[in-house]
């Protein structure tokens, strides 16, 4: 596909040769990403993070992207200062942010927010998470560390685990993954299990998910393992969050059962999903992860500003 001027909503948006063009394009960045080398591609671009919701990595690492790449950047971390608080709309932010920059970021609360603002910009709308709908860029950084730290990602057993219900992480990934020829498992408790919509389309895209409750169920087998965390702040009853907040913790016992290589991966932040022991160990993969964030972004945002075809 011509990537120029497109909008980035969800990962279905992409084709399987297009998510591997991406992320060929991110391995070579991958110097760039770490300083080591230096890029002036992206001078004279100016890139918009609209940030309505609170982030760390996916903000800085956007910013990182598009800074190491010789680009500038301005934006928000927190609506608050902005004239969001006066009452203006989400189209009125969204044409001033495209008549000042040539990119924009957005991350928002309400899933739709992104296909909304893509409406009314005339510069290219990146999906940097729309509620509980997707975050098409965190799946290109999640495969991209599987590519890098697992070798490949065809033929593996790869068990989502947490809130599939709010997660938007997971939502992205599911489609992405299904793409691929990968064994699936979903592990939630009933009452945060994958939407059934969600099911009914990867089931349609190839993939045969299997769904379970317990971590102890995919263990021994797993490639990788990908953590979430529970979306504390999509719950409408608080009194429904404590009775699942803290069901899944991987500690050093449960990963003994694991395969040498496995993988244990998260998009951050994490809670208590992960205790810090096992940060020290092999298996850990989520900061490594992280910094995938920064070579996946400039992949992206090089391809659609249309310096890189
Ligand atoms: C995630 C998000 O915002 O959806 N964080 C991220 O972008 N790395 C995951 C989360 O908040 O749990």
């Amino acid at each position: 596909m011509n990537f120029k001027g497109i909008h980035v909503v969800s990962v279905r948006d992409f084709s399987r040769k297009d998510i591997e063009h991406i992320l060929n394009l991110a391995d070579t960045f991958i110097p760039i990403a770490r300083g080591e080398s230096s890029s002036t591609l992206m001078n004279g671009k100016i890139m918009a993070t609209l940030f309505f919701e609170p982030s760390t990595r996916t903000r800085l690492s956007f910013e990182s992207a598009m800074q190491r790449l010789g680009g500038r950047v301005l934006g928000f971390a927190d609506p608050g200062g902005t004239s969001a608080k006066k009452g203006e709309t989400l189209a009125d932010t969204i044409r001033m942010a495209a008549a000042y920059s040539d990119l924009i970021v957005l991350r928002h609360p309400q899933e739709g927010a992104a296909r909304l603002a893509s409406k009314f910009s005339n510069v290219p709308v990146i999906n940097a998470g729309d509620g509980a709908g997707q975050h098409p860029t965190q799946t290109l950084l999640d495969l991209q560390t599987i590519r890098q730290e697992a070798g490949k990602i065809d033929g593996k057993k790869i068990a989502l685990v947490g809130d599939l219900k709010y997660g938007r992480t997971v939502h992205s990934l599911a489609y992405a993954l299904a793409m691929f020829d990968t064994e699936l498992t979903f592990v939630a408790p009933p009452t945060l299990q994958m939407p059934k919509e969600m099911i009914e389309t990867v089931s349609q895209m190839g993939a045969k998910p299997k769904l379970v409750n317990s971590v102890e169920e995919v263990i021994a087998e797993a490639d990788v393992i990908y953590v979430t965390r529970i979306q504390k702040e999509r719950f409408p009853d608080p009194a429904e969050y404590r009775k699942v907040a803290e069901v899944y913790k991987i500690t050093p016992e449960i990963l003994e059962d694991a395969k040498k290589k496995m993988i244990v991966m998260h998009p951050l932040p994490r809670v208590k999903e992960i205790s810090p022991e096992v940060d020290d160990t092999d298996y850990a993969a989520y900061f490594k992860q992280a910094f995938y964030g920064v070579p996946a972004r400039m992949a992206l945002i090089s391809l659609i500003t249309g310096v890189v075809e």
